[in-house]
């Protein structure tokens, strides 16, 4: 599906496939929470996520590989929340980082640093003597300049630095070339042809220890096949560094499985486990994993208000109270995202039609758009949540336009807890100095 097509979502199938969301007396509901009750409560936009889904999916994860030596490490970028980091911490997972300011929410929401993978292209010296002084379980290395850099961290602080060589496979994961990152054309990790010369000189290199062997070829994966042909280049190299005496002692295969936002169909876990597995198992090393999305796209909804209704000749605009600066998967990446009703009944008396909407912010730009051609009944004032909102949409949100950014909430228990306060106008400009 593309923005170009005009299509309908039946809100009632669409959210058969999301657990934790169902439509009671035609009211869409979170966890039995319903979403009127949040959007009244704490206005909108607002952002909403379900506690309990989030650990039924970092659940599966663990379910799934429970036959081997596991550690699912959260991708942290998707949603950096705090309570949503407590929460993954709480049930034992851990994390993959890319910044020291991840690291420091990490360890702020109690996460185990022993369980902390650090990801990146450009780990600066302070985040790595930070990362070291902690004591996380490996530094995901992607350059022989960063080889370098931990090295000589590691000496100065008298530390040994776990490390293992993020190899770029060069397989091709079929995704959205913004989010594919396993090609040979991409900025990242260690080409395989590279991999073993650079693990040779680590060997060499002081107060490092070589512990593993890790890639990520991409997100938001279909198909299964791409990570079997990663795995399959990463023993290979496994194989090949057993004969330089270099022995290992994890396997990463980072994260990147997909999940449905409207029509996809996604590997499910158990496919995606039991395909991976015996090839894992002959291997004896113990496996990490670095999923994000899987984990929190579909435990959240992002709840917007219709403002204007701007219907024209050539195209009917609705403008909605959430904007690209709060979403900004359906223009970067051209990401199809579902926008349903959250009360079915709104239009029983027939006040509005069904008519093909494009829902755009209020944002000055053409590329400001939510969803396009959607076929919906809509008046202004219509509560409407977007759902596979949980992951990369908070994270990646910004405050372009001056607009403050809306407020994040989670429900647990039939509770629902603000987890960030929507910001204030005032706060923008919070660390900004006038002349004079
Ligand atoms: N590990 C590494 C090293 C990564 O770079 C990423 C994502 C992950 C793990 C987690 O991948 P996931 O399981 O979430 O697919 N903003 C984009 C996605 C960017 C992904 C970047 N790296 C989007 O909204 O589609």
């Amino acid at each position: 599906m593309t923005h170009d097509d005009t299509f309908t979502i039946n809100p009632i199938q669409h959210v058969a496939h999301l657990p934790f969301l169902a439509y009671k007396n035609n009211r869409l509901t979170m966890d039995k929470v319903d979403l009127n009750t949040v959007a009244n409560e704490f206005g909108t936009p607002v952002y909403v996520y379900s506690k309990q889904a989030i650990l039924a999916n970092y659940q599966a994860y663990v379910d799934g590989f429970s036959d081997i030596e596991s550690q699912i490490c959260y991708a942290v970028k998707a949603n950096s929340n705090l309570a949503v980091l407590q929460t993954l911490a709480k049930a034992g997972a851990g994390f993959d980082l890319v910044t020291g300011g991840e690291l420091a929410r990490v360890l702020k929401a109690g996460g185990d640093p022993n369980k902390i993978v650090f990801s990146g292209l450009g780990k600066s010296h302070a985040d790595i003597a930070q990362a070291l002084q902690v004591g996380i379980a490996c530094f995901n290395v992607e350059s022989v300049s960063e080889l370098y850099r931990i090295s000589e961290v590691a000496q100065k602080m008298a530390k040994t630095a776990p490390i293992s060589l993020r190899v770029n496979p060069d397989v091709d994961a079929k995704t959205h070339p913004y989010i594919s990152t396993g090609l040979k054309d991409n900025k990242f990790g260690i080409s395989h042809a590279e991999a073993i010369q650079v693990y040779k000189l680590a060997k060499t290199l002081p107060n490092l220890e070589i512990v593993g062997i890790d890639c990520h070829i991409g997100s938001q994966l279909s198909e299964v096949n791409p990570f079997i042909d990663a795995l399959d280049k990463v023993i290979e190299l496994i194989c090949q560094l057993k004969t330089h005496d270099i022995y290992l002692k994890h396997i990463d295969l980072g994260g990147g499985l997909g999940v449905r936002y409207t029509d996809e169909t996604p590997v499910n876990l158990t496919d995606f486990a039991n395909a991976l597995l015996p090839k894992l198992k002959t291997l004896g090393l113990k496996l990490y994993l670095e999923p994000g999305r899987s984990i929190v796209a579909n435990a959240g909804v992002l709840l917007t208000k219709v403002d204007i209704l701007k219907p024209t000749e050539h195209k009917n605009f609705a403008v909605v109270d959430c904007a690209m600066n709060d979403l900004i998967r359906p223009t970067l990446y051209e990401a199809v995202m579902a926008v349903i009703p959250v009360n079915l009944d709104t239009h029983a008396d027939n006040k509005a039609d069904n008519k093909i909407w494009d829902i755009v912010g209020a944002i000055c730009e053409t590329g400001d758009f939510l969803a396009k051609n959607r076929t919906l009944a809509l008046a202004e004032n219509d509560l409407l949540a977007i759902t596979g909102a949980g992951a990369y949409s908070f994270s990646m949100s910004s405050n372009y336009n001056s607009r403050p950014r809306a407020c994040e909430t989670l429900i647990d228990n039939n509770k629902i807890h603000l987890i960030r306060e929507r910001e204030t106008v005032a706060s923008l400009w919070e660390g900004e100095h006038l002349l004079g």
